[in-house]
Parts: C-alpha cells; structure tokens; sequence
C-alpha cells in the first residue's frame, strides 16, 4: 500500500487532500461529513472578527463555454458571521476528535490580521490568512513588503503553523511567495481563484452582482500547476523548502498527482465538491492510491517536485 500520508512543517496530515477555504467549511457538521469523506485536513470558510454581508446574488455561477463545463465564478465577497460564531463551530468540531487537522481561514484589514489570529489560534491546528480574494481586497497579496511585515507579525504573535494563501492575479507569484517565506510562513497556499468576468449577452452585462469573480475548478488547473511549479522552481534555487499546498481544479487523482510533481506537498480540494459529491475526497484517495500502485510510487516524497528542473 502506497504511503499517502505528508507533512506541512509541524502538521503531520494522514492524506495530503485539504477541504479548501470557502467549500463548505462554515460549520461543523459539514466539515465533519468532509472528513468522514476521507480529507487529510479541513479549512474553515475565510471569517473576519465582525460579520460581513457580502454582495448581493447572484453571486455563484456555473460557467459553461461552448457547452463545456469549465468550473465556477464566485462573487461572494467573504459574507461570514463573525469570529464568535466561527469560534462555536470550531469548539464544536475539536469536541469531535477527529483524526484530522483543522486549518482556520482568516480574513481582515493589516490591523485586523494579527489580532484574530491570536484570537483564533486556541480552536485550531493552524491559521491560513487569506491575503488573496480577488473579488474583494487583495492588495495585501500583491505588494511583498507589506506582505512580508504581515506575516513576520504574525508570526511573532502565534505558535501555530501559519499558512499564507496567495493569488495568481500578481505579475511575479515568485516574489511574492517569497515574501511570505521570508515573513517566516509555515506553507503556501496557491493558488486563490482566478479574477475573471462572465457577460450575459441578451442583458449586455455582466451575470454576477460585483461584475467580476473568482473563477475556480477544472479550467483553471493549468494555472494552478504552473504557478505551483513556478513556486517551487524558485525555492529549489533558493535552497528554501517550505511546504506548497496546490490548490485550483484538482478534480481526479491523476491532477492531484501532476500538482504534486509541480511541488505541492498536499492539495486544495474546492470546487470539485460542486461536480463530484462530498465523497470525493475517497474517490481522489482511491484514484491516487491506484495511480501510484502502478507506477511503482512507495510515497509522496518520491513523487513531489519530480517534474521541476
Ligand atoms: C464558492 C467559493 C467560495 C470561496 N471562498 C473562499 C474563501 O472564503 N477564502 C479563500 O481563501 N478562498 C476561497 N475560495 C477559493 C478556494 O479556496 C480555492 O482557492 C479556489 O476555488 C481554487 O480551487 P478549486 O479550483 O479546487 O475550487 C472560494 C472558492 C469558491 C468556489
């Protein structure tokens, strides 16, 4: 039996597949019906410290092109309910020992930032901020000073992993996960959705409410690969070796293993829920244990970073 099991610094995961931020993670129940599917670990939805309405609908959308499916456009604008509701719902998930980890997704202004990952640290096995939400304020993400102070603050303050989540709508992804890591990160999470726009062309306007989104699922995998790639490239060179979570349109066992040759050493499991079920998580275990069965893999070790030069 091929060893799926991988480790994100300090974390040890079983699997290295990760409920991504935003897919059903706001509540407990739901994460705990995640794990039961089989993930390795499970993020929350990204939470700020006080509630946000987010936009108005619609605000999801399944895009098709030319009658393919190709993923789905989000506007949601981070709508959560706060970090007291968040912090029941993650009482509620650690009371159920599960054999996983749970990763909180944060969300807020640079002065927001460091005070709710203090103030979530005691409920959850690491912290992800989420620096990179295209349809709301990415900035952070895009400017390697401001994010490198960031995280290095942060990181002062909590001793828990932090994981530093980043977008792909930046010139140079190497400078900026660089950024991250010289702030003193734990792993990067890439990639955040990719910004984009869908026109009704009978209303001659834009479907979603906030006109643009985040477009996610199988369309954006190349993207999610090379940027993965990109990353880990840089750090070979570097001599760095901080754990990549790859995440965008992994969708069977077969992506989860061509992200893990880009580098990754676990996954974001997203929008795939929405095409294959809650029990998707087994299915990519099964398919990946197949895969590496054939191809004579022992672990992920020998198969991470093999396609990078
Ligand atoms: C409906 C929806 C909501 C999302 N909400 C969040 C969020 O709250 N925080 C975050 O960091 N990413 C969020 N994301 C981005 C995902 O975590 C992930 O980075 C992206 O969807 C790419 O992965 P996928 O192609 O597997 O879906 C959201 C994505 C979708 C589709």
């Amino acid at each position: 039996m091929p060893d799926l099991s991988t480790r994100l610094g300090k974390l040890n995961l079983k699997n290295p597949l990760i409920l991504a931020a935003g897919i059903l993670g706001t509540n407990a129940d739901l994460l705990k019906r995640v794990v039961e599917s089989g993930a390795g670990a499970v993020t929350t939805k990204s939470f700020s410290i006080n509630k946000r309405k987010g936009y108005e609908n619609p605000a999801v959308i399944e895009l098709i092109e030319n009658r393919q499916k190709i993923g789905l456009l989000n506007a949601i604008g981070l709508a959560n309910p706060g970090f007291e509701k968040f912090k029941e719902e993650m009482e509620k998930f650690k009371s159920c020992n599960l054999d996983t980890k749970l990763i909180a997704s944060i969300f807020g202004t640079i002065a927001e930032f460091p005070k709710l990952a203090g103030m979530c640290e005691n409920y959850a096995d690491a912290i992800e901020i989420d620096v990179s939400c295209p349809h709301v304020d990415d900035s952070i993400s895009k400017n390697p000073k401001i994010l490198k102070n960031l995280t290095g603050e942060i990181k002062g303050l909590i001793s828990k992993p932090l994981i530093v989540k980043i977008s792909p709508n930046v010139t140079d992804i190497k400078e900026i996960a660089k950024a991250a890591i010289d702030g003193g990160c734990d792993a990067i999470a890439a990639i955040n959705t990719v910004k984009a726009m869908k026109i009704d062309i009978n209303f001659g306007k834009p479907i979603l409410a906030n006109k643009f989104g985040g477009y996610s699922g199988i369309g954006i995998k190349p993207i999610a690969v090379a940027k993965v790639y990109e990353i880990y490239s840089m750090m070979k060179k570097e001599n760095l070796d901080v754990p990549i979570i790859g995440i965008g349109g992994t969708t069977t066992g077969e992506d989860a293993i061509e992200m893990l040759m880009a580098g990754a050493s676990a996954l974001g499991i997203g929008s795939v829920i929405h095409y294959r079920e809650i029990d998707v998580f087994g299915k990519i275990l099964n398919e990946m244990d197949e895969f590496m069965k054939e191809h004579n893999y022992k672990n992920i070790g020998e198969i991470k970073g093999i396609a990078v030069e």
